[in-house]
């Protein structure tokens, strides 16, 4: 097999399903896995293509992603270009990046993704920042709609929490957060359940911290999001009743029985209802209500404190 810098003499393969697999038979290098992979996720409109198609070859070899550039002449087996293919021909289909690789850095961390459970979003680690400030030593955490266990597990892993207690409804997030804690080595009680029903009664009144990514948007806003999120993330996940906000106002109910006097609650949002939420908040007797910006510079979290 000869090996050729930076790509294969055929153009790249622009599109179709299975298109990539059908071509993956005739890379005879890294470099035209390379050409091909990028093309063909052009096409689709991945952006960044380049990005994602190092970061797709690269998993299959078991390579970081500078190393894929540097072997652009190794010849490729038939079984990994088949399997490069395959995994360039589902994120054509715009499957989430992190869904094929398998996994996503958090804080931190690095977490297992699951099937069924949302890929945790880089504005979230900023819901996390905010609850990890907030954690006083040895102070109890509750995290509501867990997911892969990201807020719960980066609190664990940076705070010094004496206890932090996740639950979802969901019970393949339930699973996957158990997981995500076991293997990461963190103490994190994961319990399935609506909102706080699963948490120990005892813990009524003492909690520190009560934080959460609940499910906040319209379904019409999801169908307007990119097809990584419309097309493959749970519906559960996201979608919240009553315009987006059905899930926030009952954690916001909750959050004076549940948090000790002086605890602090923090609720991802969306951008536009933010503010409903925090005269919501007031309503409710919750004291130092505010907002907090995410990383974009958009009204992000509800803080607000019993
Ligand atoms: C937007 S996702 C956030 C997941 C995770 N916290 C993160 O930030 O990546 C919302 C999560 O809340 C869960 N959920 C939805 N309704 C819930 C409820 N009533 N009680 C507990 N969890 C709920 C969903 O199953 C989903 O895992």
């Amino acid at each position: 097999m000869t090996g050729h810098a930076g790509g294969s003499a055929e153009p790249p393969d622009t599109g179709g399903v299975g298109g990539a697999t059908r071509q993956a038979a005739r890379w005879a290098t890294v470099g035209d896995a390379r050409a091909h992979v990028t093309g063909r996720l052009a096409a689709a409109g991945v952006e960044p293509c380049e990005v994602d198609a190092d970061l797709l070859i690269a998993s299959v070899c078991g390579w970081t992603r500078p190393r894929v550039a540097l072997e652009r002449d190794t010849p490729l087996k038939a079984g990994t270009a088949a399997a490069i293919g395959a995994l360039a021909d589902r994120r054509a289909a715009r499957e989430p990046l992190q869904r094929l690789l398998g996994e996503i850095g958090f804080r931190r961390l690095r977490l297992r993704v699951c099937d069924d459970v949302l890929v945790p979003r880089p504005e979230t680690e900023v819901l996390a920042g905010l609850a990890i400030e907030a954690t006083p030593p040895e102070g109890t955490v509750v995290d509501v709609g867990t997911g892969t266990g990201a807020v719960a597990l980066a609190v664990a892993d940076e705070a010094s929490p004496g206890l932090v207690v996740a639950t979802d409804v969901s019970e393949a997030a339930v699973a996957c957060a158990a997981d995500n804690a076991q293997r990461r080595g963190l103490a994190v009680n994961v319990r399935l359940g609506d909102l706080l029903e699963a948490v120990p009664e005892q813990l009524r009144g003492e909690v520190d911290v009560l934080v959460s990514n609940p499910p906040y948007l319209t379904p019409e806003e999801v169908a307007a999001a990119a097809p990584e999120v419309a097309e493959h993330e749970s519906r559960e996940a996201l979608v919240g009743g009553a315009g987006g906000q059905d899930v926030i106002w009952r954690l916001l109910a909750a959050a004076g029985q549940w948090l000790a006097p002086g605890g602090t609650v923090l609720v991802e949002g969306a951008t536009t209802r933010l503010a409903a939420a925090a005269e919501r908040a007031k309503q409710l007797g919750l004291r130092g209500v505010g907002v907090q910006r995410d990383l974009a510079g958009r009204e992000r979290v509800l803080v607000a404190r019993r």
